[in-house]
């Protein structure tokens, strides 16, 4: 296997946290037209979780996921060195990791926040991955965490039945270079297809009378949902060879296939291309929908949960949204 490493890292611990307001395809059906078996067939959402209530925004379910995931190694949150924010929904635009940083007390810790949408969270492990090997850092905190909720025109049909609220929060840690689990990555970004999916900033149409400034606002989030899909399947199991290719595994040797949920077909097509077996797709998409950033580490925090994963297991783990951007993550667990 390649190695690029003068120090190991291994994710140490997991945690997660959804609202506790569930909503049912059917409730959904209530505000827009569509029906559970529309969304069922074509997503294999069923429900998700969503922020409600008023002061609630990704900092409290980071906060949660975070503190979960310390308690699990009963680690003291001023042990972390480094807290990586991955959102593309914070509550302030300068960054939302620091308040995370204040919230759990994670005093000796810089933070900031990385914005790659759904691929977020995959490209957070890789950066702290590269903190850690080449050892600037020891204990880094990754979150994935977003609530869409909030940005969603929820008149529109094609994408509000999509997503969910969440967060999902990893500690990795040095460790020595035999032991290292974060094996390789392979990141692409494709800017030529941004507006298939977007939250855009849009100016005022008069400017500033005297100064000939433009202020605006940030949209709703505007998806071509057939060319996501298309880019999703086409490109993620390309990503994957090429991952695997480099660290000379086959395909045999993957026991797990994690990929962003976004949609239950993705997730199959990508599995039918690269012949994995079906049971090797962790999947838990049908109970929160799309969590953006927080949907890989929800649902690794949720097989680690159900004993799924074994000592040694190759995941690979893939991301893929608006961008566009997409990459591959291979974590031999131990
Ligand atoms: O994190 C990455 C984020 N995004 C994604 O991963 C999205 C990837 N794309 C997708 O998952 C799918 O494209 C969707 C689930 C969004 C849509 O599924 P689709 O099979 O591509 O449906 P479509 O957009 O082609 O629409 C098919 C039909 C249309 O009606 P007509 O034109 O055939 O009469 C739509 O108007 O379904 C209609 N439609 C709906 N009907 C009931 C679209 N949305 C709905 C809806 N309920 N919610």
């Amino acid at each position: 296997m390649k190695s690029f490493s003068m120090q190991g890292a291994k994710i140490l611990a997991t945690g997660s946290a959804v609202p506790t307001s569930c909503f049912h395809n059917h409730d959904i059906s209530k505000i827009v037209q569509t029906s559970d078996q529309w969304i069922v067939t074509r997503t294999g959402i069923r429900e998700r979780r969503l922020l409600t209530g008023i002061d609630k925004s990704i900092i409290t379910l980071a906060v949660t996921a975070s503190i979960n995931a310390l308690n699990k190694v009963s680690m003291d949150a001023s042990q972390i060195d480094l807290i990586i924010l991955a959102t593309s929904t914070p509550n302030d635009l300068f960054g939302s990791a620091s308040q995370v940083q204040s919230k759990i007390g994670a005093i000796n810790a810089v933070a900031f926040d990385l914005t790659a949408a759904c691929s977020g969270f995959v490209l957070g492990i890789v950066t702290a991955s590269q903190f850690i090997q080449n050892g600037s850092y020891r204990n880094v905190l990754v979150v994935g965490a977003d609530s869409l909720s909030k940005w969603i025109d929820w008149s529109d049909r094609s994408t509000c039945i999509l997503f969910g609220d969440a967060a999902g929060a990893v500690i990795i840690q040095a460790c020595s270079e035999a032991d290292n689990s974060i094996l390789d990555f392979q990141l692409n970004t494709d800017g030529n297809y941004s507006s298939c999916l977007s939250i855009s900033y849009q100016e005022e149409i008069r400017p500033h009378p005297i100064l000939n400034l433009y202020q605006g606002s940030f949209k709703y989030i505007a998806m071509n949902g057939k060319e996501v899909y298309k880019f999703a399947v086409s490109q993620v199991p390309l990503s994957i060879l090429k991952c695997i290719n480099s660290l000379n595994l086959s395909i045999n040797d993957i026991d797990w296939l994690l990929l962003h949920q976004a949609n239950e077909r993705i997730l199959m097509a990508v599995a039918e291309k690269l012949s994995i077996s079906s049971d090797k797709i962790i999947s838990n998409l049908s109970k929160y929908g799309n969590t953006s950033a927080a949907s890989i580490p929800l649902a690794l925090d949720e097989a680690l949960q159900q004993n799924k994963i074994a000592h040694n297991d190759i995941i690979v783990i893939s991301g893929f949204g608006a961008g566009l951007t997409w990459g591959t993550v291979v974590v031999q667990w131990k």
